[in-house]
């Protein structure tokens, strides 16, 4: 099997204690190949030596890694050899932490225009409010979508909400849906993200983030919104907390209850949809063309597809302003 040396990001780090001593369990960030390509994760092994090596391992941090790449469960593993931590400044930190292609200015504006395009007047202003509250601006443009599986990118909830208000609304005259409802629900369905996961290396979950969620967060934040929009209607307030509670679709994904309007259920797939696609994206094939998804225990065959020789124009307007530079 190959062997590999190189920088890379100490993304988690975890050390087992077994019946022949210590292991070091890592998730390793490494460069991609050429120029343009996204940092790579790995998960990497050390079995030997762990008790002398791993208190210089921190979360965030550069190390120089080297080892042998073995295939483990599907997976291509690194099992170490040799790691040694690394001095970086911030920057050279920062340009391992893998980030979105879409411009956060950009797109935040994007975002205000869909809200800004709503024609009910109660739901246009809590959408207006929600994108102008401060920690909303502050921190929903660098927020990742997701710790790994989907956008787990700086800016990848940004990415991911425009790829699915996009999505919607292509999708709601199709379906005859409420586009206003529809593509509000889609902006805050992700929103409790802001606070539920850290944007630095590693994107650990914040403590709120762990005894809270996401999903409550999210209902906080829209609550809090809606007390300063004057006279929101409650039951509209409660449709938009529906979307947020409702969109992982079902009771076992952690939702509280199942979506119960048509345009909750377009939530919930539109979401799923643009994560399923990502995280299909994001494998990594082997010489055959094959690579392993592992949250869906799937094979994907990359050799049938090559996003970067998609034509997107076809997909309209929307897609186009989400991706365009
Ligand atoms: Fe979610
Ligand atoms: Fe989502």
């Amino acid at each position: 099997m190959a062997s590999k040396k190189g920088v890379a990001l100490v993304k988690t780090k975890t050390v087992n204690e077994g019946k022949n001593g210590p292991s070091l369990f890592l998730t390793l960030t490494f460069r991609g190949e050429g120029k343009d390509d996204p940092p790579v994760d790995l998960q990497a092994r050390l079995w030997e030596n762990v008790a002398h090596v791993e208190g210089g391992i921190r979360t965030g941090e550069l190390v120089m890694a080297e080892g042998q790449l073995i295939n483990y469960n599907n997976e291509t593993q690194l099992k170490l050899s040799r790691i040694d931590p690394l001095k970086a400044t911030r920057e050279e930190i920062e340009s391992f932490i893998p980030r979105s292609k879409v411009e956060s200015g950009k797109g935040m504006e994007r975002i205000r225009e869909y809200m800004d395009s709503l024609s009910d007047p109660h739901l246009r202003d809590f959408g207006q409010a929600i994108v102008s509250d401060p920690e909303v601006k502050e921190l929903f443009p660098r927020a990742p979508a997701a710790k790994r599986n989907h956008h787990a990118l700086v800016g990848g909830l940004l990415e991911h909400t425009l790829e699915c208000l996009a999505m919607g609304d292509a999708i709601a005259p199709i379906l005859s849906l409420n586009r206003d409802l529809l593509l509000l629900g889609l902006f805050l369905h992700d929103i409790g993200k802001c606070w539920e996961i850290s944007s630095t290396a590693g994107f650990s979950y914040t403590d709120e983030g762990r005894l809270v969620g996401h999903m409550a967060l999210g209902v906080e934040k829209c609550t809090q919104v809606a007390k300063r929009c004057p006279e929101f209607p409650e039951r509209l307030l409660r449709l938009l907390h529906h979307f947020i509670l409702a969109h992982h679709g079902e009771l076992e994904y952690g939702s509280p209850v199942l979506p119960a309007t048509p345009e909750a259920m377009a939530v919930h797939m539109i979401d799923n949809l643009s994560g399923q696609v990502f995280a299909m994206r994001q494998v990594v094939a082997g010489a055959d063309g094959w690579g392993y998804e592992k949250n869906r225990g799937a094979f994907i065959y990359k050799g049938g597809s090559d996003p970067a020789k998609v034509d997107r124009t076809p997909l309209g307007e929307g897609a186009r302003r989400v991706f365009d530079p």
